[in-house]
Order: structure tokens, then C-alpha cells, then sequence
């Protein structure tokens, strides 16, 4: 089978980086439709820059502590992408908050992988609330960056159960798990154009141009 043309993906990671790892095992397969061209870490020294060199992947580091101030980091990052020919950029555990700016540069071509089913819990501690909340289902969410925290257009989403005597870490846990499943997934749905951003913020602004599951369940 001829090899597919392959998006040139960037991954922005700022800890672990075990979703950079799911998405380097998936694009090992050479029918996978994206290739990462870089892992770009805003921290010098997290575990996940040692799993990008395990997986033979161009690291770079651009740290924000070296730039006075949020607009010039991102400035910084846009050149190196930009440098590297990256067509979309999977943020995998990035934790910094983006302006505006570098989200309209990248407005369609930036998408983020969230530990809940959007839009319930933004922000941090998802696991934490939830459990407080007493939701019985939870998940993952990956979806298109737009100017507003974690509100960006959906692309796709897995659910998992909560049990009854669940931890934040026992949650987590069983979140990330399909975490690993569905960023791969809703990668190679983007990649094909299986989904695109229509353009606007509305919340069905992903056109499905084929038939296509963006629901998982982990139950
Ligand atoms: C993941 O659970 C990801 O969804 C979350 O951080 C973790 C990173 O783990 N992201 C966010 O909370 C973004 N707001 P990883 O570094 O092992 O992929």
C-alpha cells in the first residue's frame, strides 16, 4: 500500500509526556497519516524530552523562564515551529496559557487534549473536581484551540466510568488510559481531513466530511 502524505505534526509538551509517547507509537506505522517533526518543551528537564529521545524525535526546548515576556516565548516558539515546516501543533500536557496571538497564527492548526468531557471541568485539577462534583461519568476531550480556555470546537471524546470509591489518582488513571486511545485517533481524523475546522467558534464548527466515530468508551 503507497504511503500516505504526512502532516507535520509538533508536539508541545511541559511534564511526563505520555500522550507525545501514544502519539509516537501511533505514527511509527507508516499508513499513520502524521510524522512528529519536533517535541517542544517549555521546561528543560521533564521526563517526557527523555521519552521523545527514546523515540528518536527532534527535541527542542524554549524555555519560558528565558524571555521577559508571555508574547516573546511565543514568538520564540512560533519561529522554531515555523523553521521546522509544522502544519499542526498537538498540545500533550502543555501548561501554559497561550495569547491570543499565537492562537491566531495557529487558528485551526492547534489542538489540545483536556483530562474531562469538555465542556465540564476546564482548567486544572479535572480529576479532583470531578470527583467532588460527583459526576458519574468523566473522560477526555480533544478539540481545536480557540481564545477561550479549554472552548475550543470538539473533535473528539472518550468517557469513562467514575467508581464509587475512586481516587483523583485512581481516576486519573483510568482517564489517561484513554487518553493514550483517542489523541491518536482524532489525530488521524485531522490528518485525513476527516475533520476540519470550519472557521468559526461555534461549537459544531468541525465538519465531518466522512462518517466517523468521535465517541469512545471506556466502560
Ligand atoms: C494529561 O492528562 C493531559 O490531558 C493533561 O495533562 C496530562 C499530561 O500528561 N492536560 C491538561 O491538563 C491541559 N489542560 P502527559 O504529559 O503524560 O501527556
Amino acid at each position: 500500500m503507497k504511503a500516505p502524505r504526512k502532516l507535520k505534526i509538533a508536539v508541545l509538551i511541559s511534564g511526563r509526556g505520555s500522550n507525545m509517547g501514544a502519539l509516537a507509537r501511533a505514527c511509527m506505522n507508516p499508513q499513520f497519516p502524521a510524522e512528529i517533526v519536533m517535541v517542544l518543551s517549555n521546561r528543560p528537564h521533564v521526563a517526557g524530552l527523555d521519552l521523545a529521545r527514546e523515540h528518536n524525535l527532534p527535541i527542542r526546548v524554549v524555555d519560558h523562564k528565558d524571555y521577559e515576556t508571555r508574547g516573546d516565548h511565543e514568538a520564540a516558539i512560533t519561529e522554531v515551529l515555523e523553521s521546522a515546516g509544522v502544519e499542526l501543533i498537538c498540545m500533550a500536557g502543555y501548561m501554559r496559557i497561550l495569547e491570543d496571538g499565537f492562537i491566531s497564527r495557529w487558528r485551526g492548526q492547534l489542538i489540545n487534549i483536556h483530562p474531562s468531557l469538555l465542556p465540564s471541568f476546564r482548567g486544572v485539577n479535572t480529576h479532583e473536581r470531578a470527583l467532588e462534583r460527583g459526576v458519574r461519568i468523566h473522560g477526555c476531550t480533544v478539540h481545536f484551540v480557540n481564545a477561550e480556555l479549554d472552548g475550543g470546537p470538539i473533535v473528539a471524546q472518550a468517557a469513562v466510568p467514575v467508581m464509587p470509591h475512586d481516587n483523583a489518582d485512581m481516576l486519573s488513571a483510568r482517564v489517561l488510559e484513554m487518553e493514550h486511545k483517542l489523541y491518536p485517533k482524532a489525530l488521524e481524523l485531522i490528518a485525513t481531513k476527516r475533520v476540519r475546522w470550519s472557521g468559526d467558534d461555534a461549537q459544531l464548527a468541525v465538519d465531518i466530511a466522512a462518517g466517523e466515530i468521535l465517541f469512545w468508551s471506556g466502560f
